[in-house]
């Protein structure tokens, strides 16, 4: 049975842009949350503090989080580390993502550890949040294929999320980081997630690199997940791994939702509005359905 109503948790500002070579305005960023915000997204990844010499574009982490926090919104800030969880410690953030890879290869070129020993270090930082009455939220990394070690182990998946479980994590966001993933396995995994943590949040996040995204995340919707990450115009993917492309766009899969009578409470467009503010200064081009049907109008 499909969900009435579906939160989309927008990552454009954090996912979508953090692969751009060239260095956008804090300002233009700025906006382009703002105008997130204003199209109805309430739950949002605004920036990630991570290294700034690993991804220069979310270098300006601090002076985003000190413009961007509002009480309507879940804001969410990315952080892969003690560093990480340090500098969040020093701004006003209620809400902390933390990400790992389920694939050691992967973990070792996206966060310089592996996947135990990044474990390790966040087990006791969930537990340290928690107590400050933070939302964390846990990011899991090719769960379906690594493109350093191929297809991955369903239950290596079942089993580090329920380490995320057991420390404390409010949601799982469990991601096909190159994707990869097929509608069949979309719907193995996530109706096995929902059947074993069935009191903890779980989302979806699936990458487009093969134009499967809408078909997974409709395989999800029948597997009962009503949460999904996805990004205004397309925008993103992983810059240490090859071969990622951008997220779900936003727009299409509003549309698609919409059209199939689920509420998502976003107004596509005060959307479009929105990727208008960063359009100009992208180095690729807006490739989503709904964007460009959009300006050919
Ligand atoms: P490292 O070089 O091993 O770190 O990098 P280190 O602890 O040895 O420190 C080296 C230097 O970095 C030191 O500075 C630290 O202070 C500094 P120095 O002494 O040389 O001047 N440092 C930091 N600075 C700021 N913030 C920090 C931080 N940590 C250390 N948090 C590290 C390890 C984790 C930092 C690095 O690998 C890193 O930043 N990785 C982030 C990679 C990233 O952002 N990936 C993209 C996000 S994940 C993703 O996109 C997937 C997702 O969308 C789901 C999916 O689709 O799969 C979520
Ligand atoms: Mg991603």
């Amino acid at each position: 049975q499909m969900p009435e109503k579906v939160t989309i948790i927008e990552v454009g500002p954090r996912d979508g842009l953090q692969n751009e070579k060239s260095f956008i305005p804090t300002e233009i960023k700025k906006d382009f949350i703002k105008g997130l915000k204003d199209a109805g997204l309430t739950e949002m990844e605004l920036t990630s503090f991570v290294s700034p010499k690993w991804v220069p574009q979310m270098g300006d982490a601090a002076e985003i989080v000190a413009d961007c926090l509002d009480d309507r919104t879940r804001n969410i800030v990315l952080a892969p580390n003690r560093k990480g969880i340090d500098r969040v410690y020093m701004t006003d953030c209620s809400a902390v993502a933390v990400f790992v890879g389920v694939s050691n290869t992967f973990n070792q070129k996206n966060i310089n550890k592996t996947t135990q020993e990044s474990m390790n270090e966040l087990t006791p930082i969930i537990g340290e949040l928690k107590e400050k009455r933070f939302f964390v939220r846990a990011c899991i990394s090719t769960a379906f294929y690594c493109p350093y070690e191929g297809k991955m182990e369903l239950e290596d998946v079942v089993s580090l999320c329920r380490q995320f479980v057991e420390a404390g994590a409010d949601e799982l966001s469990v991601a096909d980081t190159i994707g990869m993933a097929a509608p069949h396995e979309s719907y193995a995994l996530f109706s096995r997630l929902k059947k074993e943590f069935p009191s903890t949040l779980i989302t979806a996040h699936f990458h487009d690199t093969r134009k499967m995204a809408l078909a997974n995340i409709y395989a999800a919707l029948q597997a009962g997940i009503d949460r999904f990450d996805t990004s205004a115009g397309g925008l993103g993917g992983c810059p240490f791994a090859p071969g990622a492309a951008g997220n779900a766009a936003t727009e299409d899969v509003v549309y698609m939702l919409e059209r199939m009578g689920i509420e998502t409470s976003v107004n596509l467009e005060k959307l479009v509005k929105a990727i208008d503010v960063v359009q100009p200064y992208l180095s690729r081009s807006i490739e989503s359905t709904y964007y460009r049907l959009h300006i050919q109008k």
